[in-house]
C-alpha cells in the first residue's frame, strides 16, 4: 500500500519545508546583495508568480496522477505508448541531481550546526574562537570536523525518514516548521530594531532599472537576461523543482486536496521566508557599514561579525543558526525521499535499508568533495574545486534540464489529464498553464543553457 499524507496541513508544511531551506536563507540574500537588491527581487517575484507557481502545481498534480516512483510515472500516466526513454532520462537526471545537490547540502548544513555550537558556547562565554577572526576558516579548514557535523545532520534526517511519510516527514514538519516561523519573526524584530537599518531596507526594495538593462540610450538585452536567468535558477532551486521531490510529495496526495490552493500557500510561504531572511540579514549588515556583496560568505562571515558588534548578539546568532539548521534539515529530508521511494518500489527494499543506502551514498560523495574543498586532494574541474564545480553544474545545467523534460512531457503528452486533475475550469487559466508548460519555460531554459 502506497503511503499518503495524513492531513492537508501536513502536506503543505512538508512541501514548504522542502522548499524553505539554505536556498532561502543563505543563497537568496547573497544573490540579492550581488545583484543590486530591489532589481533582483523584482525579477525573482516575477519568475515565481508567473512560472514557479504553475510549474509547482503541475508537478504535484503529475505525481498525484502517477502514484508511483519517478521512473515508472511517465509510462503509467501516458494514455498512448511512449518511449521508455522519458522515464530513463528523467530517472537518471533525478538521481544525478539528488547526489550532486545533497553532497553540497550536507557540507553547508554541517557548517550551520558547527555555528550553532560555537554561538551556544559564546553564549556561556565558553568559546575559544573569536567570531570576528577566522571562524569560517576554522570551521571549513578541518576535514574531519566538517564530516562529523555533516554526519550528525544526516543521522537526524535518517531518524525522521525511517519513521515513514506520515509518522516521520509529516510529523517532523508539523513541529519544525512552526519553530522556524517563530524564530524568523523574532530575528526580524531584532533586525528592525537596529539603528541605521533603513539603508538596508532601501537597498532591498528599490529596483535599479539600469541594472535590468533599461538605459536612457536604449535597452541592453544582455543585462536583462543575466538577472532574469539568475532569478529563474533561484526560483527552480527554491521551489525544489529540479529533483523529483514535488513529484513524489504529490504522489502521496489524496484526490480531495485542492492543489491550486495548496501551491499558493507553498509558494507564498517560501517567498515570505526568503524575503524575511533578507530583511534580517541585509539591514543588519548595512547598519554596520559592512560590505554586503560578499557572495556566499554573507551569512557565514559577514553576519557573525555583525552579531559580535551588538548587545545580546551571541544569543541572536545562536537563534539565527538554529533557524538555518531547521530550514536545511527539512529540505535535506525531502531530497532523500524520492530515492527511498524508488528503492522501496523497484528493489523491494525495506524503508530503513533504502534510507541507509542514500545516506551512505551522500556521505561518500561529500567526503570526496570535502577532500577537494579542504585541499587534501587537489582535484579541479574546469578550473574550479569540486565544491564549486558541483554547485555550478547542478545550479546551471542538470536541474534546469530535468525541469525541461518534465515541462515538455506535461505540456505535450498529458496536459488534459493535468488540467482535469487540477480541476481548472477557467479557459484563460487553462491557456496560461499550456503556455507555461509548452513554450515559455522550455524557451527560457534553453536560453539559460546557452548563456550559462
Ligand atoms: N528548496 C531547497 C532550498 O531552497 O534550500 C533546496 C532543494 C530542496 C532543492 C529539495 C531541490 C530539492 F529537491
Amino acid at each position: 500500500m502506497r503511503a499518503h499524507w495524513g492531513s492537508k496541513l501536513g502536506f503543505i508544511l512538508a512541501t514548504a519545508g522542502s522548499a524553505i531551506g539554505l536556498g532561502n536563507i543563505w543563497r537568496f540574500p547573497y544573490l540579492l546583495s550581488q545583484n543590486s537588491g530591489g532589481t533582483f527581487l523584482l525579477m525573482y517575484l516575477f519568475c515565481v508568480i508567473f512560472l514557479g507557481y504553475f510549474l509547482l502545481s503541475s508537478k504535484l498534480t503529475f505525481g498525484r496522477i502517477a502514484q508511483t516512483n519517478f521512473i515508472n510515472g511517465f509510462q503509467k500516466v501516458c494514455p498512448e505508448k511512449i518511449s521508455p526513454m522519458w522515464g530513463k532520462s528523467a530517472g537518471f537526471l533525478t538521481i544525478l541531481n539528488i547526489i550532486l545537490v545533497s553532497s553540497i547540502y550536507l557540507i553547508v548544513i554541517g557548517w550551520t550546526l558547527s555555528y550553532v555550537v560555537v554561538a551556544g558556547q559564546n553564549l556561556f562565554h565558553l568559546a575559544d574562537v573569536n567570531v570576528n577572526q577566522g571562524l569560517f576558516e576554522k570551521v571549513t579548514s578541518s576535514y574531519f570536523g566538517q564530516l562529523f557535523w555533516g554526519i550528525l545532520c544526516v543521522a537526524s534526517c535518517c531518524f525522521i525518514l525511517i519513521k515513514g511519510v506520515k509518522g516521520g516527514i509529516e510529523k517532523a514538519s508539523l513541529y519544525l516548521m512552526p519553530i522556524l516561523f517563530v524564530l524568523l519573526i523574532l530575528m526580524a524584530f531584532w533586525s528592525f530594531s537596529l539603528p541605521n537599518s533603513s539603508k538596508g531596507f532601501a537597498f532591498l526594495f528599490t529596483p535599479d532599472w539600469t541594472k535590468l538593462g533599461f538605459h536612457s540610450d536604449g535597452f541592453q538585452l544582455k543585462e536583462f537576461a543575466h538577472i532574469a536567468l539568475l532569478a529563474l535558477g533561484q526560483a527552480i532551486y527554491s521551489l525544489s523543482l529540479g529533483m523529483g521531490v514535488c513529484f513524489i510529495y504529490g504522489s502521496y496526495l489524496k484526490p480531495d486536496v485542492d492543489i491550486k490552493k495548496a501551491a499558493c500557500w507553498i509558494v507564498g510561504l517560501d517567498t515570505c521566508v526568503a524575503l524575511l531572511a533578507s530583511c534580517i540579514i541585509l539591514p543588519a549588515v548595512f547598519a554596520f557599514d559592512m560590505p554586503a556583496n560578499q557572495g556566499p560568505g554573507l551569512t557565514f562571515i559577514t553576519l557573525p561579525f555583525v552579531f559580535n558588534q551588538v548587545n545580546g548578539g551571541a544569543f541572536f546568532m545562536f537563534l539565527f543558526f538554529i533557524l538555518l539548521f531547521v530550514a536545511a534539515l527539512t529540505s535535506l529530508i525531502s531530497i532523500y525521499e524520492p530515492i527511498i521511494n524508488l528503492l522501496m518500489e523497484k528493489k523491494h527494499m525495506k524503508r530503513w535499508k533504502a534510507t541507509l543506502c542514500i545516506a551512505f551514498t551522500n556521505i561518500l560523495c561529500s567526503m570526496i568533495i570535502l577532500a577537494s574543498f579542504t585541499k587534501k586532494w587537489q582535484i579541479k574541474l574546469l578550473g574550479r574545486d569540486l565544491f564549486d564545480f558541483v554547485d555550478y553544474l547542478s545550479g546551471s545545467y542538470t536541474m534546469g534540464l530535468l525541469v525541461l523534460i518534465y515541462c515538455i512531457f506535461m505540456g505535450w503528452k498529458i496536459f488534459p489529464q493535468i488540467m482535469d486533475n487540477l480541476k481548472i475550469k477557467n479557459k484563460w487559466l487553462n491557456k496560461y498553464f499550456l503556455l507555461v508548460l509548452r513554450y515559455l519555460t522550455p524557451l527560457v531554459l534553453v536560453v539559460l543553457f546557452f548563456s550559462a
